[in-house]
């Protein structure tokens, strides 16, 4: 199977999980990326189910009304029952690297606000560590410099992530050569460096469950 169909097992697998708890005032936290808009496009099959969604960007807001779902601003709901989201990296612990579209900090805020945290991702994301896939900052601009000195500091190799502004109209640096054993430690480290808007590791609130698609079928981890 290539990496598409495995995405499009692990959305079909969440919507099949989903779709029975739908109830006319459910509210879902929608991510962003690939994986996500698959799940997006089965999700408008079932639109008529439920309420409406809360989107982690732009990208998937406009994805979600083109399928004639209502988008909610965060500030206006009062629960958002689940959230699905993909990765870039996931470990054992369902602690996960997120970012690599940009958005990770809307994306940590709908998932710290979702009552349950689904990931979906194909098998390439699973990692022993992580850190494999460059770690993104999302950074004040006028802070560029000095975060990057700090993540330096901590053993990073950060790198502008060029052209690039995100929702949120800040910049992103990507951090390589960056092993994260201890990601609950290091998401912490991170988030206290002046300038950090956030950082795309989900260890202090990391995924409650994991559907990782394989040429075996989706493993379902809790
Ligand atoms: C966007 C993300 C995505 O979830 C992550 O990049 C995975 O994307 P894809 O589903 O396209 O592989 O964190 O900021």
């Amino acid at each position: 199977m290539d990496q598409d169909s495995l995405k499009l097992s692990v959305a079909q697998a969440a919507l099949d999980i989903i779709a029975p708890q739908l109830e006319s005032n459910t509210i879902l936290g929608i991510g962003t990326g690939s994986t996500a808009n698959m799940f997006i496009d089965l999700l408008a099959d079932v639109a008529h189910l439920f309420d409406g969604a809360v989107a982690s960007s732009q990208a998937s807001a406009e994805r979600l009304k083109s399928h004639n779902i209502p988008v909610y601003d965060l500030n206006t709901v009062n629960q958002v029952a689940v959230y699905i989201d993909g990765a870039d990296e996931c470990n054992e612990a369902l602690e996960l690297i997120k970012g690599g579209g940009a958005a990770l900090t809307r994306e940590k805020i709908v998932a710290a606000v979702a009552k349950e945290f689904i990931c979906i991702a194909d098998g390439s994301k699973w990692v022993k560590v992580l850190g494999e896939f460059p770690l993104p900052v999302e950074v004040i601009p006028m802070a560029r410099s000095h975060v990057a000195r700090e993540i330096v500091k901590l053993g990073g190799d950060p790198v502008l992530r060029e052209d690039v502004v995100t929702d949120n109209g800040n910049v992103i640096l990507d951090v390589y050569n960056f092993p994260i054993p201890q990601p609950l430690a290091t998401e912490a480290k991170i988030n206290g460096i002046v300038g950090v808007v956030c950082n795309g590791l989900f260890a202090l609130r990391p995924a409650d469950r994991l559907l990782l698609g394989t040429a075996d079928g989706v493993r379902d981890i809790k």
